[in-house]
């Protein structure tokens, strides 16, 4: 079997579809090597000394995981002196991060979860990176590039991909030109084409959600839950399965291989009104992954990939995967207001 690398499929992109520029095409190779890097210590666990907590807080209000903050230095160092990038931005980074003037400066932006799953960290389960380029809308004027600069539409991506760091390490990436799938391997150190083509079935017959928070749901959402427990007998006539793993990573990564619907909704806590996941680097390159391979993205009534953002760390409610089931959640939401 031939094998194809990232970076000859990258090439042939820029090549035959200018799908990507080149510099597009360099910038994500770095971020494959710093997902790399970053799986390479993953894998070190307790051997290595990078389990468990720092103590210091992220903006997010979370408590950061020494893997967390490692994983945020390896993306920030690798990507600084490429020369493609005006600026990053980060889960675990209050505000955004230039490129320091001693390298030259690109024009794109980029941003991460350097560690998404960070709760499955010790506990040895599937975690991973996400990340998300933009083009930086004023470059040509010469000017500093700001958060403001960031707060673009999903639908605005040049690029959106996530790795998986688990049994085997997988990096999944769009350009706007379908999904496809790479696996690392391990002895030659290279991102290898294993899913030329990642579509998501329509149908479902599999739900992912935090079922703990079935009190504050919104009545949209308890709908259809209720009527995917209600199996056969109920108004949807077939039995569905329930995963939740956690790591919206590997979630996402199960609906990718096998179909499934993911749900991150808002509800009504006060501090679940605007959902748990980030707009600008979980939701939306994940929105932009799953509509490229056939499903669907919603916060709601309305496509994720059309919000406009107010805030580099904008929350929102997160309904994403197979088309049909998708679609019919966003209906109830509709209906509801
Ligand atoms: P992160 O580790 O980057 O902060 O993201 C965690 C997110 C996401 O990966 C996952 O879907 C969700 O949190 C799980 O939340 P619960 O613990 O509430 O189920
Ligand atoms: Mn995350
Ligand atoms: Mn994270
Ligand atoms: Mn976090």
């Amino acid at each position: 079997m031939k094998r194809i690398t990232l970076t000859q499929y990258l090439v042939e992109q820029q090549r035959k579809k200018q799908a990507v520029s080149a510099e597009v095409r360099l910038l994500i190779e770095t971020v494959a090597r710093a997902c790399k890097a970053i799986g390479h210590t993953v894998g070190k666990g307790a051997l290595g000394g990078v389990l468990g907590s720092l103590g210091t807080e992220n903006v997010q209000g979370e408590i950061q995981k020494k893997l967390d903050v490692l994983s945020n230095e390896i993306l920030l160092e690798a990507n600084e002196w490429g020369g493609h990038l005006a600026a990053m931005a980060s889960e675990e980074m209050e505000t955004i991060h230039r490129i320091p003037n001693r390298y030259p400066k690109g024009e794109y932006l980029l941003l991460f979860d350097p560690l998404d799953g960070s709760s499955n960290i010790d506990v040895n389960v599937s975690i991973g990176t996400i990340f998300s380029v933009l083009h930086a809308p004023h470059h040509a004027s010469g000017r500093e590039v700001d958060e403001q600069d960031f707060l673009q539409a999903g639908a605005q991506q040049v690029a959106a991909g996530y790795a998986v760091y688990g049994p085997q390490s997988t990096l999944v990436l769009t350009v706007g030109t379908g999904v496809v799938g790479f696996t690392l391997d391990r002895e030659m150190g290279s991102w290898i084409l294993t899913s030329e083509s990642i579509t998501i079935p329509e149908q479902t017959a599999e739900f992912a959600i935090n079922m703990s928070n079935m009190r504050h749901w919104e009545a949209p959402v308890k709908r259809y839950i209720d009527e995917c427990l209600a199996g056969k007998e109920g108004p949807l006539g077939k039995d569905y399965n329930m995963r939740w793993i956690a790591s919206m990573v590997s979630d996402v990564h199960r609906i990718l291989t096998r179909g499934g619907i993911f749900m991150y909704p808002r509800d009504k806590r006060s501090s679940g009104k605007n959902g748990k996941l980030r707009l600008m680097y979980e939701a939306n390159p994940m929105s932009f992954i799953v509509e490229q391979a056939g499903g669907a993205a919603v916060d709601g009534a309305h496509r994720i990939l059309d919000t406009q953002p107010g805030a580099l760390h904008q929350r929102i409610g997160v309904i994403l995967g197979s088309k049909a089931e998708v679609e019919r959640v966003q209906r109830y939401h509709q209906e509801a207001s």
